[in-house]
């Protein structure tokens, strides 16, 4: 995530009023902000105690998730929403926070429960958009997807898209952040969220089986997913500690606006790891960081492609909103009236073809008075190449 002024005026805030953190009530969780700056585990208070599990450690079957899989009122808990999602309960307002991905078609994203806003300040309570209802997500209107690739290989599967910053609740100009199951406080971001898919490496008898491992950048219309398979521990090729570097260092891709594929590929390069005249080198990322990464990403080989329209996935777009509300799949504005400037205002980063960032999302970081500030705000930040401001 690229910490505007805004953002770092409020982190501030709030990590200063840390020490009068009030738990939340059931009514209306309150989600309290990372509680240390520094990604230096051992300095950090994390989940792992009694009563406050660590959130990646936490399997269920999707048909017995319960209520909430994160309810401790610790460090930020409990979490924002709930984890029983079903088509019942899909709507514009649902607060659901398991996500699934399936495929090209068929697949859930994150984003901020209430409109216009910065990722950065909602990654804790972030929710479920989705493609198809039957997950309990609010949903994502056809239309607001310009482009797409999705990418099954030996290690994880991995999609990646333009999708309006809008459809995801978030402001036009947001970059965004990063998301995982882990956090500076190992309660994930969101707190609560688990993922699963009903893909072959991960399905569970006919219902989705969990995802452990797994990390999404969204922000500048971009948004790239990976699922790491339950069985190949290493490489991480689900690594969550590149935050800053993006889609493009994360998940390199070939994504091309107005093009929808699903392809199989090759492993990418674990992020960090790089050759250099036939050495393998590695490259930890720094906070804050100051100089751009010492290598380009490799873009992985894809192959059996199988090219698809924007509506033989996800339909026709929308052309006048649901009026009762009641519809899943049409109780949020249609793109048309809710497209506004978003597309133009993300020009910098949002470009499919900029001649430096091949095809990374949110590959922006600004550095600048804030910089400090990113070590604090580390566990939410997206972004890629370097801007001095
Ligand atoms: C959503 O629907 C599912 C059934 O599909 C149900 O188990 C769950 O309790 C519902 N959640 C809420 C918050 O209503
Ligand atoms: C995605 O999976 C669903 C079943 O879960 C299937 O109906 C759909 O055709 C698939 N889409 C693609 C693009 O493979
Ligand atoms: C919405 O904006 C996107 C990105 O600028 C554009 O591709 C799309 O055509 C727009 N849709 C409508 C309905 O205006
Ligand atoms: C993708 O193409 C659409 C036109 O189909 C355009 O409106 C939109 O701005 C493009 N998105 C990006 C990220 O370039």
């Amino acid at each position: 995530m690229l910490l505007l002024p805004s953002n770092a005026v409020l982190l501030v805030s709030a990590l200063l009023s840390l020490s009068n953190v009030v738990f939340a009530d059931p009514e209306e969780p309150v989600i309290t902000p990372a509680p240390s700056p520094t990604h230096e585990l051992a300095e950090r208070q994390v989940a792992g105690g009694e009563g406050t599990p660590i959130l990646a450690t936490l399997t269920f079957p999707y048909t017995a998730l319960p209520t909430q899989v994160y309810p401790f009122a610790v460090l930020r808990g409990p979490q924002f929403g709930y984890n029983q999602c079903g088509a019942e309960n899909a709507s514009s307002t649902a607060n659901c926070q398991t996500l699934v991905v399936n495929n090209a078609s068929d697949f859930c994203l994150w984003g901020a429960p209430d409109p216009n806003s910065e990722m950065g300040n909602e990654e804790a309570k972030v929710v479920s958009f989705c493609t198809n209802p039957r997950w309990g997500g609010r949903p994502i209107p056809p239309g607001s997807i310009h482009g797409l690739q999705f990418m099954r290989t030996t290690a994880y599967i991995q999609i990646v898209g333009f999708i309006d910053n809008v459809a995801l609740n978030l402001a036009p100009t947001d970059t965004g952040g990063e998301l995982d199951p882990h956090g500076a406080d190992l309660q994930g971001n969101p707190l609560g969220g688990v993922v699963y898919s009903l893909d072959p490496k991960f399905i569970d008898g006919s219902h989705p089986g969990q995802i452990r491992n797994w990390n999404l950048f969204v922000g500048s219309g971009l948004f790239c997913l990976k699922a790491c398979y339950n069985d190949v521990k290493s490489p991480n090729y689900c690594e969550n500690r590149y935050d800053l570097v993006g889609c493009e260092y994360n998940m390199p891709n070939t994504l091309t606006n107005g093009t929808f594929v699903e392809c199989e590929g090759e492993r990418q390069t674990p992020v960090g790891t790089y050759v250099e005249n036939g050495q393998t080198l590695t490259w930890k990322m720094p906070y804050p960081l100051t100089t751009e990464p010492p290598y380009r990403p490799v873009v992985p080989a894809s192959s059996n492609c199988r090219t698809f329209s924007s509506e033989q996935l996800f339909g026709a777009a929308p052309t006048n909103a649901n009026p009762s509300g009641s519809n899943s799949g049409s109780s949020r504005p249609t793109p048309s009236g809710s497209n506004g400037s978003n597309g133009g205002s993300n020009s910098n980063s949002a470009n499919p073809n900029p001649s430096q960032t091949g095809t990374g999302a949110a590959a922006t970081v600004k550095l600048g008075m804030h910089a400090g500030l990113l070590v604090v705000a580390a566990s939410f930040v997206a972004g890629g190449v370097l801007v001095v401001v």
